[in-house]
Formats: C-alpha cells, structure tokens, sequence
C-alpha cells in the first residue's frame, strides 16, 4: 500500500499549543507588571496625599499670620517605605512659608478637597509630587495656602524591577509547563487513533469481522465507513470463493462418471495398448480431480479460517483416518505408511475439517514424491507445541526456497513430470497459521521430505 503523509496531527497539535502557551505567557508576563507596578504606584500616591493633608491639618494662624507647626508623622510616614527622598513645601499667597524653595508649583492647581499629583525632574531624580490646597483666615481675610509633597521614585524603580523578574519567572514556569502539558495533551488527543491502528493491525490476514472499537464521535464515520468497506470486500470474496467451490465441483462430477466408464471400458479391452492408453486417461483424470479437490479444499480453507470452528480435535484419531483414507493410493506404488503416536491422546482446539486437508495434503505429496515400494512415517509428538510430522524417502526439498513453495499454485523444479496443482503446501501453511502454528519444511537425515505442522499448546 502506498500512503503520501502530510505532515503529522500530533505535531501540529503540539506546536499549536506551544504557541497559545507562549502567547499567554507574554500577556501573562505584561498583565502581572501592569497590576503590581500600578498598585506600587497607586500606594505612593496615597501616601503623599495623606501626607500633604495631615500638613493641611496642621495650618493655624496667629498674629494676623498663617502659622505651620510640621507634624512629625507627615514626613516620616513617607520615609517608612523606603530610602527615597522627600521634599515638601508650603506656599501661602505665592511667598514659601516654609519647606524647600525651589520645588516647582503644581501645574494644575489642586481643588480644595481633591489632591493633584504631577511627575517631573528635581535634583537630579524623577519625583512625584502631591498638591492640596486650603484656604485659612489669618488677620480677618482668608488666605490661599497651596501644600506639596514630593518624593523621588528610586525605590518605585526597584519595585518595578523586582516585580519585572517575577514576571519572567511567571512567564517562562508558566511557558514550559503548559509545554508539557501540550505535549500530553497531543498525545492523548489521538490516543484514539493509535488505538483504532492497533485493533486492525493486530487483526489476522483473514479477519474479515466487523471492527468493534470504542471510539470517540468524531472518528465513528471513518470506523462505519471502515466496517462498510470490510463487508463489501467480504461479500466479494464469498462470492468468489463460492464461484471456486461451485467450478470446482463441476468439474468433479463429470470427471468421476468419465472415469468409471473409463474403467469399465479398461476391463472390456484386450490390447495391450489399448489398455495402457485407458490407464493413461484414468491417471489424468485423477490428477484432474485432484487438482479441482484442491481448488475446493483450498476454497474451504480460506473460508473456515474466517470463522474457525473450535472443537476438540484427538490429532491421533486424525492421523488414524486420514492415513486410512490415503493408503489405496499409497499402495498403487507399493508406498507403506506408518504412523508413530504417543500412548496417551493428543488434542488441540480447532477445526477438524481443516486439519484433516492439511494433513492429507502434505501426506498426498509425500506419496507423489517418494519412489516405489518406500516408506512414508508419520509422527506425532508433543512437547512445548505439538509437532505433526510426515517423513518420506523421497527425493527431498533441494535447495529450493521453501517459503515461495507455501504461495498460491507454485511448484519445485523437483517434480519432474509429476502432475500437480501447487495448492497442497499452501493450503497446509494457511491451515497451520489459522491455528497459531506454522508449517515447518525441512529435509530428513535420509534426504527425504520432513514436512511438519506446528501447532501450540492452547
Ligand atoms: N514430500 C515432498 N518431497 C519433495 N518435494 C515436495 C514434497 N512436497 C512438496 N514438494 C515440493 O513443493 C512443491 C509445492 O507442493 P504443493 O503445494 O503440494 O504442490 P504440488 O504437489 O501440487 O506440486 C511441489 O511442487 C514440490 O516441488
Ligand atoms: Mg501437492
């Protein structure tokens, strides 16, 4: 079969993942600077708005004077958070009371009840300043006093750093284990996939069963149009194989009537000749419907192993019967079969009918190969897997490639000109292997045919 891939699912799952991951980890990465250096600066600002208030408190006047007894707590509250500096400064009427004298005036002025907050440049540092004003009575005319806080941002910057690298580390945790994460949840996304692959790949050559698999929605239609498929190709193969069965009967049923009158006509003629020329036609008339018992044996074998019958098959009952069955052609050519069992019984579970084909199959060839007047044994034995072995005198296997001999109709350069179809080893191999077993083709230490079926234990 030949597949083009393109490309995998699981990989492009995966790197599909990666890149949601990696997405959310920068928006991760901002979002969390964002938040913390916000609320850093949102603290800042209260601070120095409480500040400049608790100042704001602390306004009173006398003499006709607006005067300023600076709250200790006002400034150290600010100096609590950390080493940054802080200036302040009190301007009543335009004119500094009291604080530093260079600290630039809000550009906005602040509402009486709401604070103004700018950033700008002072001494050499970035500062934020808070702005709030009052409006005090000294000497019977209220005055316009305009209080500022300010304090530098070194610390802000820290803070900022501290929070930036704590984001990268956020970021990048978060990055590798939703990686991780992608990577299992690829793999367990097709999980299905591989386990649909395994349920027909551990299928036999012949099971042609509906697929039954768990499966999750979205692969139900490929598994429907899977089972459909195996149906149709079954119904074809029936009918092919019933096409076999039907010729090959066919041909049989006129071949034996042919044959009978054959014989008679064999018995009535007097010449010599005439005789062997009869004899002649009944050989190939034999070969003829032995061939077509073959195509028909073979059709059978390839349906039964479909759906193989499980009894409990006594194999020296087998080797019994099927040796009876094939000793008036053995004795044609003086052919003496012998058959070694073991004393107790050895049985197996599995489909008489087709362990009765394959045996004779492989016997029917020993006694085609094998010279005149030799012996045939045929051995039963069990140990870690039941061996079924027939041994002949033949002339052996050679060095021909045995597993191209077990193809559909392939022959040796052995067989001179002895007639047959291809089919016996064939249907012995697919007999073997629809048991779980093989058939194991060898030579004797005497040079002639071992073949053996391998069946295991159940
Ligand atoms: N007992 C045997 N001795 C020697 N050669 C054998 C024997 N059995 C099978 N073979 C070889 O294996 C080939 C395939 O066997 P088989 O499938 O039964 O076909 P066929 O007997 O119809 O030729 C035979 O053509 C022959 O060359
Ligand atoms: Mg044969």
């Amino acid at each position: 079969m030949t597949t083009t891939t393109t490309g995998s699912i699981r990989r492009r799952l995966f790197v599909q993942l990666v890149a949601i991951a990696a997405l959310l980890s920068v928006t991760l990465f901002f979002v969390v600077r964002a938040l913390a250096e916000t609320a850093a600066a949102e603290t800042q600002d209260g601070i120095l708005a409480a500040s400049a208030t608790s100042i704001a408190d602390a306004l009173g006047s006398a003499d006709g004077q607006i005067t300023l007894d600076l709250p200790y707590s006002a400034l150290s509250m600010l100096g609590s958070i950390n080493e940054d500096r802080v200036f302040y400064r009190v301007i009543v009427n335009g004119e500094t009371l009291t604080g530093y004298n260079d600290l630039p005036a809000p550009r906005e002025l602040p509402s009486i009840s709401e604070h103004s907050f700018s950033t700008f440049e002072y001494r050499g540092d970035e500062v934020r300043m808070a702005s709030v004003s009052r409006t005090v009575s000294a000497g019977g005319a209220p005055q316009n006093v305009l209080i500022s806080v300010a304090q530098t941002r070194l610390g802000l910057a820290a803070i900022s750093r501290r929070i930036s690298a704590i984001a990268t580390a956020a970021g990048l945790g978060f990055f590798l284990l939703a990686t991780a994460l992608s990577q299992l949840a690829a793999r367990s996304a097709l999980s299905p996939l591989d386990h649909l692959t395994q349920s027909v790949t551990r299928r036999g050559p012949a099971d042609l069963r509906p697929l039954v698999v768990d499966t999750p929605t979205e692969l139900s239609p490929f598994v429907d149009a899977l089972n459909n498929f195996i149906s149709r190709l079954r119904a074809s193969l029936l009918r092919s194989e019933d096409l076999i069965a039907e010729a090959a009967h066919r041909v049989r049923t006129p071949l034996a009537t042919v044959r009978a009158k054959a014989e008679v006509t064999h018995r009535k003629l007097q010449k010599p000749e005439h005789k062997q020329t009869i004899r002649e036609m009944i050989r190939a008339i034999d070969e003829s419907s032995r061939s077509a018992g073959q195509l028909l044996d073979h059709a059978m074998v390839t349906f039964r192993t479909d759906s193989l019958t499980q009894e409990t098959v006594d194999l020296r009952d087998l080797v019994r019967e099927t040796s009876a069955r094939l000793e008036p052609a053995a004795e044609l050519r003086d052919v003496t079969l012998r058959a070694v069992v073991p004393k107790s019984g050895v049985s197996i579970q599995g489909d008489r009918l087709l362990l009765q084909s394959a045996l004779q199959n492989i016997l029917d060839n020993a006694i085609k190969y094998s010279p005149d007047d030799s012996a045939i044994e045929i051995m039963l034995t069990q140990s870690d897997a039941i061996h079924l072995s027939v041994n002949d005198h033949g002339r052996g296997f050679g060095d021909a490639d045995v597993d191209t001999l077990k193809t559909r109709f392939a022959r040796g350069a052995n067989v001179d000109d002895i007639v047959g179809s291809g089919l016996g080893l064939t249907i012995a191999d697919e007999v073997a292997r629809a048991h779980g077993g093989n058939l194991e083709i060898g030579t004797n230490e005497r040079g002639g045919a071992c073949v053996s079926l391998v069946l295991p234990l159940h």
